[in-house]
């Protein structure tokens, strides 16, 4: 099969969240079964310097009037996988990130950015003969390229089979209307069953109504979405859409992510090899001068700091556990009281947690190689990629029951499923209710759990041994995309 993938961010070339790390991962999945994939994504300031030679490029155009739209063929060389780029300097070459300027405001013309690259990506899904290449799917993720779906509507072409990905249905990219003239889409559109989204417009929501299968990131997410409480206002429509809605849970990629072969971490470990973690949480503690006493264990975050991810909690319950003689290590960046209220928590316990604030992948190795566990207590979270990668460091979850992370993160004493009764199976600590006291305790059996390293250590084994390699889910994005071809 022929799968155009479109997303606003790809791992290695940018990076932001979980988006970028599943388009880098599973169109290389793809490929790796045989599949045609190719990726499209705006050529962001620098990123043509991450990509091979250009081998080619056409000039598209620009209906939106704001220089021309090149789109330029070349491939991101750690993994041969071909992208294009799309080029258009007053649109996509700022200094800085993709969605945001360097106070943390959205950029204003962000539903041109989008829409463009939408467009793009409709008109080369469309125009096989562009660039010889004919694709049989489209592949659409979150409201950035959902606009795409919009396009192909409106141009009431031949079909082509859309699959929608919900990432995060909180981000539903909708703005203020008197923006729609900019979009060049007919006000058509813009019923209830259409794109509009509570007097706005949406991208997210074009994605879904003209999508022909829509998925999200676990299976549990996909079933929260359809309640008001997950919703985020787009459950009555998704409610209205069921059937053509499912769950593939997202998958790791191993090559970057195992503790044997990370070259990012001071000490490469596995399960045989335990005690090699206890060398890499050392040398965490010292890098960060902390305390080196490793008879309490060292929670850690690595978390863009929203309300999404609960982490005003952590901040309630630390200073109890910290007089309790625990360690905090968090790499984040985000709201910004949250952002001042760790770094004042780290002012208070010099000796006891370490805050950095910024976004550093190469760190954020060695923090889930050093923390014994790590804390995820989300309101909402639609996979979750930090605990499966913390799963397979031997390092274990604290999470809140919900979306991926209540897919894969299992402890027996909360959890009453039968599947549960297997031992085995125990891989963290989990709590149901999203408030302090629920976490304190979850917190507190963890290092209840850490004081017998007998079953501490069955549980890092148990861990160690989860499977949540893209092999194990490509099939099923096979058997999706083939179900659309066959209809
Ligand atoms: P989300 O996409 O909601 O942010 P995920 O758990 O799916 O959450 O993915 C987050 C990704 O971003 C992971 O790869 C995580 O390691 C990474 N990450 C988040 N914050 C930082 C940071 N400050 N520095 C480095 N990596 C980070
Ligand atoms: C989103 C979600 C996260 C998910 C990621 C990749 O950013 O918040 O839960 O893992 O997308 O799908």
């Amino acid at each position: 099969m022929k799968i155009l993938f479109a997303a606003s961010e790809i791992y290695p070339l940018i990076k932001t969240g979980g988006l970028a790390d599943v388009a880098g991962a599973l169109p290389v999945a793809l490929r790796n079964k045989g599949h045609d994939v190719k990726l499209i994504m705006p050529a962001y300031r620098g990123i043509l310097e991450k990509v091979a030679p250009i081998q080619k490029s056409i000039n598209l155009g620009n209906p939106f009037g704001v220089g021309d739209l090149l789109l330029l063929e070349t491939h991101i060389p750690e993994n041969d996988t071909p992208i294009w780029l799309l080029q258009c300097q007053a649109l996509y070459e700022r200094e800085d990130g993709p969605y945001v300027d360097k106070n943390g405001i959205d950029f204003t013309d962000n539903h041109i950015r989008f829409a463009a690259l939408s467009w793009a990506t409709a008109t080369l899904a469309l125009h096989g003969d562009l660039m010889d290449w004919q694709a049989d799917i489209l592949h659409l993720n979150d409201w950035q390229t959902g606009f795409a779906a919009a396009y192909l509507e409106e141009w009431k072409t031949e079909h082509l089979p859309i699959v929608t990905t919900v990432h995060n249905l909180r981000y539903n990219g909708s703005f203020d209307m008197d923006k729609f003239v900019d979009m060049h889409l007919s006000p058509e559109l813009l019923s209830i069953h259409g794109m509009e989204f509570y007097g706005r417009f949406s991208g997210l929501k074009a994605g879904l109504v003209y999508a022909d299968a829509i998925t999200t990131v676990s299976s549990t997410y996909a079933q929260e979405i359809l309640t008001p409480e997950y919703g985020d206002g787009l459950d009555g429509t998704l409610r209205a859409m069921q059937e053509k809605l499912s769950g593939i849970l997202n998958g790791v990629d191993y090559d970057q992510w195992s503790p044997e072969k990370d070259t990012l971490i001071p000490h490469n470990y596995d399960v045989e090899s335990l005690d090699q973690k206890q060398a890499n949480k050392l040398a965490l503690l010292q890098e960060n001068g902390l305390s080196e006493d490793t008879s309490k264990p060292i929670f850690g975050v690595v978390s863009r700091l929203t309300e999404q991810k609960g982490l005003d909690l952590v901040l309630e319950v630390m200073p109890a556990l910290l007089d309790k003689g625990a360690r905090l290590v968090v790499l984040g960046s985000g709201d910004k009281h949250l952002e001042s209220g760790y770094l004042a928590l780290q002012k208070t316990y010099p000796e006891q947690v370490a805050v950095r604030i910024g976004y550093f992948e190469d760190y954020s190795h060695r923090i889930q190689a050093g923390i014994d566990a790590l804390l995820i207590p989300s309101r909402f979270e639609p996979c979750g990629l930090t605990q499966l990668y913390a799963l397979k460091y031997g390092t274990l979850p604290v999470v809140r029951h919900t979306g991926g992370l209540a897919d894969t993160v299992f402890e027996s004493a909360v959890l009453e499923d039968a599947v549960l009764e297997d031992k085995r199976r125990a891989n963290g600590f989990v709590f149901k209710e999203a408030n302090a006291e629920s976490l304190k305790s979850a917190m507190e059996r963890c290092m209840e759990c850490f004081n017998d390293n007998e079953k501490w250590q069955e549980k890092q084994r148990n861990a160690m041994r989860y499977d949540y390699s893209w092999d194990a889910v490509t099939d099923q994005w096979i058997n999706l995309y083939q179900s659309l071809l066959n209809k």
